[in-house]
């Protein structure tokens, strides 16, 4: 599928059919093309839980204040931002830019110093918002290589966070942006007109606010 044929034609549904299984592989494919996002320094401050098991579906149902498509889809993913993934990555992020000979390897302590002088300390709402936001443009990658995939989708921040992260062992201070479900569309589906779009008149502005 064409990239402007997908962003066209992916829409949140509301309905999926759950007869409709998708396998370990299938899933680990998605976070393999939503890997291929683009990141802060690289870093890929994202982790992921595919939560395919019928009976964890009805769990994280039960997070997301009983929302259906969350246990019909095939695949509900738990987008995680991860904070501490300057510490956690950097290192080895740094290691493979010298083994692929893109960055000297007398470049490596003064280049390692740029993210933590920018992301600041691990706690700071700073780090938050950069983990945020590339957890988020995972989430958007995988959206759109689920319908290039022939599967549709769903994203949703209408869950208890807190809950969500006590019964699915995400430690504490990772944050979940959003859920993600993903399958088939139902049948008996009746996609509505698409939801309202702001004018681009309305939102560009050229040069400056
Ligand atoms: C971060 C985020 C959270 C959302 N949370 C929910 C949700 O909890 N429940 C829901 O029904 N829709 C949710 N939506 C879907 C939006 O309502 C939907 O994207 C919007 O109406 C535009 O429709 P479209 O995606 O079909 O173009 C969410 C979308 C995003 C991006």
């Amino acid at each position: 599928m064409k990239t402007i044929e997908a962003i066209k034609t992916r829409r949140s549904i509301n309905f999926f059919d759950s007869t409709k299984s998708i396998t370990k592989e299938e899933a680990g494919h998605l976070v393999e093309l939503a890997s291929l996002s683009p990141s802060s320094f690289n870093l890929q401050p994202w982790e992921v839980i595919a939560v395919l098991d019928p009976s964890r579906k009805k769990i994280l149902r039960g997070c997301a204040f009983n929302q259906p498509k969350v246990e019909e889809a095939s695949v509900t993913f738990i987008i995680i931002a991860n904070p501490g993934a300057v510490e956690q990555n950097i290192d080895t992020i740094l290691a493979k830019q010298v083994e692929a000979g893109t960055l000297k390897k007398e470049h490596v302590e003064s280049t390692k110093k740029m993210p933590f002088k920018m992301y600041q300390e691990k706690e700071s709402l700073t780090r938050k918002i950069f983990a945020v936001k590339n957890a988020s443009l995972f989430a958007m990658t995988l959206m759109l290589a689920a319908k290039g995939l022939g599967l549709e989708s769903h994203p949703m921040d209408g869950f208890d966070s807190d809950r969500v992260k006590k019964e699915f062992n995400i430690p504490e201070e990772m944050i979940v942006p959003m859920i993600v479900a993903v399958g088939y569309a139902s049948p008996e589906l009746k996609l509505q007109s698409r939801a309202y779009r702001r004018p681009v008149s309305e939102v560009l502005r050229f040069d400056s606010f």
